[in-house]
């Protein structure tokens, strides 16, 4: 069994008592065999490239999450383009939209910071991950604009607007949120979307699956989600997770061996 995590945030402050341990020896042991670390800021994306110069099988994403996008400096884009050039950078995310925590930055200046890294990504021909909170057709209307390669992550939207991401050519990532009771899109999304285009994914520290919800997520937990993925498919987990790690390896452009290492 070998699992691929294709989006957690292992440089969040959740992590700060055992982040050595855990990355450098208990995630390996449990089978955890590759992970895209995600920025979520400027800050935070200088952190997930210096995770990927640590561990051999952590990869970054840098990028500025919807969240963070007021107030940025005016190079924030350079400066998200000089790091992109880094040797394990192998996606520009989190990037995206979240009217839910609308506070946090108007919707205008949201979009704005949203399609500039979408043309970015284009520019550079990185695949983007995607956060999509509440604001469905505003995400959708940008994907089709722009057409970027990527993955929509902990997909919250509907069976139909999850065939029409997967029409765009891009992937869709299912975590913990599968397991939940409430959870009837992400059910129907994970029985009916083609399995090739499914991702594995955490969202660590967040969205733990039941039975842990509400704890700290890590990596080792997505056989939770993946067995819950399988029971809607007649798939095992271990298949499930094996699909995830063929996906992720196709999208990221990274080397996928038959064997486990
Ligand atoms: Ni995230």
């Amino acid at each position: 069994m070998r699992i691929f995590d294709s989006h957690a945030h292992y440089d969040d402050e959740a992590f700060e008592s055992d982040r050595v341990e855990l990355l450098g020896k208990i995630l390996p042991e449990k089978g955890v065999w590759r992970v895209v670390n995600c920025g979520a800021s400027l800050e935070g994306s200088e952190r997930s490239l210096q995770l990927s110069r640590e561990y051999p099988y952590i990869y970054a994403a840098v990028g500025v999450h919807p969240e963070e996008a007021a107030g940025l400096p005016p190079d924030w884009l350079d400066r998200i383009r000089q790091m992109a050039a880094g040797e394990k950078v192998v996606a520009i995310g989190e990037i995206g939209l979240d009217y839910h925590y609308e506070d946090a930055c108007p919707r205008e200046e949201q979009k704005r910071v949203f399609e500039e890294q979408l043309r970015l990504a284009n520019e550079l021909c990185l695949p983007v991950i995607v956060h999509d909170r509440e604001a469905h057709g505003d995400t959708m209307e940008l994907l089709r604009r722009y057409r970027p390669r990527g993955v929509v992550h902990c997909f919250s939207g509907s069976a139909e607007m999850a065939r029409e991401v997967v029409a765009l050519g891009m992937y869709i990532g299912l975590g913990g949120v599968v397991t939940f009771k409430n959870a009837r899109h992400s059910v129907e999304t994970a029985a009916s979307i083609p399995i090739e285009r499914l991702l594995t994914e955490t969202d660590a520290p967040y969205m733990a699956p039941v039975p842990l919800r509400g704890k700290r997520n890590d990596s080792s937990l997505i056989p939770f989600s993946a067995t819950k993925i399988g029971l809607c498919r007649g798939l095992s987990c271990e298949e499930v997770l094996e699909w995830g790690c063929r996906n992720a390896c196709t999208l990221f452009g990274l080397p996928f061996e038959e064997t486990s290492p």
